[in-house]
């Protein structure tokens, strides 16, 4: 990469600088206006676009356009060609019509790995290459990126996050979008604001106002950055409150995104967060998903008719739904979904995997394996063969293949049949599903029996047979079944391949009775309230235990008959009805940790694959801990004890609290979540054909309590008498901001390990002008590998009457140096952004008079550059 990509690769903006070169009273240390430095100053605001076509459309049809049609498409108005369009999810893979399944598709890494390749150009790629993946989907917008923060290390969508910082979050995002917009297809950003937790997502109040800094400063900080830096067609509006007030109802809708910031886009509710039909069409909520509509259609109609809502405000609405429609309409086309794997797809998975990865610790010289010695390594650990690639939730999406990095490794090694491969403990939190390969259908050949039953009927109104024991009904039931009163049977032979008490579950959402060879062994009379929530995203909330003494080679009849849901009254959302039949045999964990030891105590390495994978993080529900399953911390440190050397790699969206076992192993790689590439990405970092570049986006506190973590006890929402509450009470203080964070992280934001050594020389101020500056450092590899580097730069501001973080990220760039190699990095600081902070009094962002020090490096190293700046008052 050049010096001119690399600056221009980080920069965002794009502003007129006046170039007198005067740093001291040039600029007045006062309030900024916010449309002041926006660039989407619109001189056509408040004009409605598409006059014409507006004028052509009924009040209807203007209405049909404000809701979906189904669960992906908006509607279309066959009569004036306006197609509808196909929105679908999400930038780590782009799935098809199944929001939750899909066609295969290109897995990409998830966001948190994003966030720590700190590279904005190869996000830029990325979504010029998702944009491509989305076309063989027949799709038009693409839900994402997500920026919520990552406040606190539980948040079960913090995978889908970029990082703790606002502005690395809101320029890799935006990078993103211009990649996707750049095909002719649309971006959907996501979830405008302050939905930085799972727990009763649709309901919590965060109880902070927008205009507070708290909320200015971090949170909605990560959507101004993104607007600077790119224009998305759509944004999508969360289901939480802020305020008091559901976001979807919200004045800041108006006040804020249209007024302030100039935003025109197109304003979509999540899944089922329109609420209302007057209050969100005043509040300037464009377009109401999933269809067919709720709140809108006749009830707008009505409320038009009736006063209630403005047919300016359908007008301006649908305006903004068309221009939607036009920004992705050359893509509109019917084809059928497809997967197509293509070479350049999967190298990009590669290079995104490898660059976001982040080596935590490495002592020893441990890596890079040398494989070219031929070392014997013991491999132990579950996902060396079944890879995480991906959390759970609407974020994932089903791959095109999968790499085991158990394999990647053995075709890496000279003399394969040196690795030893040990499957440890179990690290699943849910039973799985019955394996297939141990079943047997009424044909006689593995799957499973499906039989659907009306109401009193003995004879099956439908039948088929599968090779997955699941079954999953929202919308449409399975033929001939009446809407209620209805039951289904899951039927298989299962012969056990190991004698013990082995367990059986059921996962359903209706009462249920499960058989085995005709004998009653669990039953439930009720099932308690189950949401389409619990039912999409939280299997664990819907499963049930039953154990049962097995022998090994003897065949089973397993029935799961399960009754369908009495639907809720007055609930707008579809009644979910499903069932999974789940096996798990006995795995005796003394046992499984002797054959680890003990393949580990003969090698020369071992390399444990431990973390969580998409049953402990996912969207609908947060980790109730940050600490590894029991079972994975004995794995760890009985292996370590035993190994000559351990190199430890961890699968994770959130920290790890990994101060059991950290001091026990030599080695540890964050591999996050990293896509279908993630096998070879690991395999390459830890055989040295990759050299590390990955850089943390978010703070890996020591201990998981309130002393390390500040958000720690206001979180989740709490329940008080006015529902659901969370306050952000450690207000800007999120991750590295926290005044203690030397003390109290165990590796900081902006921390990972290169196998080489670089040097910073000299910070050169380049360019001032009225609204930005340019900085220049020197960075030298002074190492024998071939290198990126992350320049980071933050602002320290002077000591004030306000509070301010010691430092703040204010511009990076990421470089690639040869050994000895020498270049000087150019990052344009926004003076309004990189000085201010958030006044409350006037409402305004504020650079108070004084001197401000520029420091360039990674907060946790000493050497560091720097230079002054002092910004006068009037
Ligand atoms: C999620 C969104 C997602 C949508 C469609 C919702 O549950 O919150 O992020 O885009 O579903 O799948």
């Amino acid at each position: 990469m050049s010096l001119a990509e690399i600056s221009s690769a980080n920069d965002a903006h794009v502003v007129a600088v006046a170039h007198n070169g005067k740093l001291e009273s040039e600029v007045c240390a006062n309030e900024i206006s916010d449309s002041e430095a926006s660039q989407h100053v619109d001189s056509d605001h408040g004009r409605l676009p598409y006059p014409e076509l507006l004028q052509a459309l009924t009040l209807e049809e203007k209405v049909a356009l404000l809701s979906g049609s189904d669960f992906v498409r908006s509607t279309g108005i066959p009569r004036l060609d306006i197609p509808p369009l196909k929105i679908v999810d999400s930038i780590n893979g782009v799935k098809g019509s199944d929001l939750h399944h899909g066609t295969p598709t290109a897995v990409f890494p998830s966001s948190t790995l994003y966030g720590s390749t700190w590279n904005n150009a190869l996000m830029e790629e990325l979504g010029a290459c998702l944009a491509q993946q989305a076309k063989l989907k027949s799709a038009q917008v693409i839900l994402g990126p997500t920026i919520n923060i990552h406040r606190d290390p539980r948040g079960g969508r913090n995978f889908e996050c970029f990082s703790e910082d606002p502005l690395l979050s809101g320029q890799l995002a935006a990078a993103i979008v211009r990649g996707i917009q750049s095909q002719g297809l649309a971006a959907c950003p996501k979830h405008f604001a302050c939905n930085e937790s799972e727990f009763k997502r649709r309901s919590y109040d965060v109880a902070e106002d927008y205009n507070g800094r708290t909320v200015r400063e971090i949170y909605l900080a990560a959507f101004q950055e993104l607007l600077r830096g790119c224009e998305p067609a759509a944004l999508m509006i969360s289901y939480n409150k802020l305020n008091g007030v559901h976001t979807t109802e919200s004045p800041f809708l108006k006040d804020m995104l249209r007024d302030e910031w100039k935003y025109n886009g197109c304003l979509v509710s999540d899944w089922f967060a329109t609420k209302s039909t007057a209050a969100s069409m005043n509040a300037g909520l464009d377009l109401e998903m999933p269809g067919p509509t709720v709140f809108r259609g006749q009830r707008l109609i009505d409320a038009v008719r009736d006063g209630l809502v403005e047919e300016k405000a359908v007008d301006e609405s649908a305006a903004r739904v068309l221009a939607l429609v036009e920004a992705a309409r050359s893509s509109v086309s019917g084809a059928p979904e497809r997967s197509e794997i293509r070479p350049e797809t999967n190298a990009l998975a590669l290079r995104i995997a490898s660059e976001g990865i982040v080596l935590l610790k490495s002592d020893h010289y441990v890596l890079p394996l040398d494989m070219r010695r031929a070392p014997k390594i013991a491999v132990v650990g579950v996902p060396a063969t079944e890879p995480v690639i991906s959390g759970g939730g609407s974020a994932s999406a089903p791959p095109q293949y999968i790499q085991r990095p158990l394999d990647c490794l053995r075709e890496a090694h000279p003399v394969p049949s040196l690795i030893q491969y040990v499957r440890g403990v179990n690290t699943n939190r849910i039973v799985p599903t019955v394996p297939l390969a141990q079943t047997m259908s009424q044909t006689g050949e593995p799957g499973f029996d499906i039989a659907y039953y009306n109401s009193g009927c003995d004879e099956p109104a439908y039948t088929e047979r599968q090779a997955v024991p699941v079954v999953a009904m929202v919308r449409d039931l399975k033929p001939g079944l009446e809407e209620t009163g209805f039951r289904y049977e899951i039927s298989t032979t299962i012969t056990p391949a190991s004698t013990g008490v082995h367990t059986l579950a059921a996962r359903v959402t209706g009462a249920f009775l499960l058989f085995v060879d005709n004998e009653l062994v669990g039953s439930l009379s009720e099932q308690a309230e189950v949401s389409m929530e619990d039912f999409l995203f939280e299997p664990a909330r819907l499963e049930h235990r039953i154990s049962v003494p097995m022998v090994a080679g003897k065949s089973y009849h397993v029935r799961l008959v399960t009754n369908a849901r009495i639907p809720k009254e007055n609930d707008y959302e579809p009644t979910p009805h499903g069932a999974v039949l789940c096996y798990e045999e006995y795995v005796n964990e003394r046992a499984s940790i002797a054959e680890a030891v003990q393949a580990a105590s003969s090698a020369d390495v071992s390399i444990i694959f431990a973390g969580r994978n998409h049953e402990y993080e996912s969207e609908g529900f947060d980790l109730v801990s940050n600490s590894l399953p029991d079972a994975q911390v004995k794995l760890i440190k009985a292996v370590a004890a035993v190994s000559h050397r351990t190199v430890l790699v961890l699968n994770c969206g959130n920290p790890i609290n990994v101060s059991p076992f950290v001091d026990d192993v030599d080695a540890v790689l964050n591999a996050h979540f990293p896509g279908q590439e993630g096998g070879q990405a690991v395999t390459d970092i830890l055989t040295g054909k990759t050299n590390p570049s990955g850089r943390l986006a978010t703070t890996w506190p020591k201990q998981f309590d309130q002393e390390h973590v500040p958000s720690f006890d206001h979180f989740p929402a709490r329940l008080t008498d006015d529902g659901y509450k969370i306050q952000y009470a450690e207000g800007v203080q999120v991750g590295y901001r926290h005044p203690g964070v030397e003390r109290t992280a165990q590796w900081q934001f902006g921390f990972g390990l290169s196998y080489t050594t670089f040097e910073y020389s000299e910070l050169v101020i380049s360019e001032v002008a009225h609204a930005s500056i340019t900085v220049s450092i020197g960075v030298k590899n002074t190492g024998i590998y071939p290198g990126h580097e992350v320049v980071q730069a933050f602002v320290v501001p002077p000591k004030a009457n306000v509070w301010r973080p010691a430092r703040e990220l204010k511009g990076y760039a990421k470089v690639w140096l040869l050994p000895g190699e020498a270049r000087r990095v150019s990052i344009e600081l926004q003076k309004k952004d990189a000085f201010s902070y958030w006044d409350e009094a006037i409402k305004q962002w504020k650079v108070e008079a004084g001197t401000y020090r520029l420091v360039a490096g990674p907060l946790s190293e000493a050497w560091t550059v720097e230079k002054e700046v002092t910004w006068s008052g009037r």
